[in-house]
């Protein structure tokens, strides 16, 4: 299978996000498979289509970034939150921002619905490090990225790294 180019700060299609998925065929099976090899040759534990520049919401993810345990893999489909309660400061990264690590506050329980890849209803609770994954991966699909989310302080400690990031792509 063909690995998939993740897109990096500031490509335009970060910004895009995705709209609602509404054909559950076997292209969109094959994007969901190629996405998770991306995620692990990359080595991330969360990967939405926008950052492959497909402007759909769909979204991949392992919590443990561990390909040997597949059982982990979730891949969601028009994910909605239905329930949040708390939140918590914590590190994350992001493949689109790659060397960039900050704390965002996230929910730290919540509870999701979304659509499988046969597009049948389904519904999770998530809490801790796995929801933090699932709602940085919503972000993306709607065009929300974690610097937009960090502390004052932290959005000034990672500018330099962020104008590097500008330059690089002005240039290619
Ligand atoms: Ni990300």
């Amino acid at each position: 299978m063909q690995p998939l180019e993740v897109l990096v700060y500031p490509h335009p299609a970060l910004r895009r996000g995705g709209q609602p998925v509404t054909v559950f065929d076997q292209a969109l099976r094959d994007l969901a498979a190629r996405m998770l090899g991306s995620m692990y040759e990359e080595v991330g534990c969360g990967l939405a289509a926008p950052q492959v520049g497909i402007d759909q919401k769909l979204l991949v993810l392992n919590p443990s970034g561990d390909e040997s345990k597949p059982e982990e893999e979730l891949t969601l489909v028009n994910p909605k939150i239905t329930k949040k309660k708390g939140r918590e400061w914590d590190e994350e990264g992001c493949l689109s921002f790659p060397g960039v690590r900050a704390e965002v506050e996230r929910h730290i329980d919540i509870t999701i619905s979304y659509q499988d890849l046969t597009g049948a209803a389904q519904t999770l609770k998530a809490n801790g490090w796995l929801a933090r994954v699932i709602q940085h991966e919503m972000d993306h699909l709607e065009g929300v990225l974690m610097v937009d989310r960090l502390s004052t302080a932290d959005k000034l400690r990672v500018r330099p790294e962020l104008e590097k990031m500008e330059q690089r792509f002005a240039r290619s």
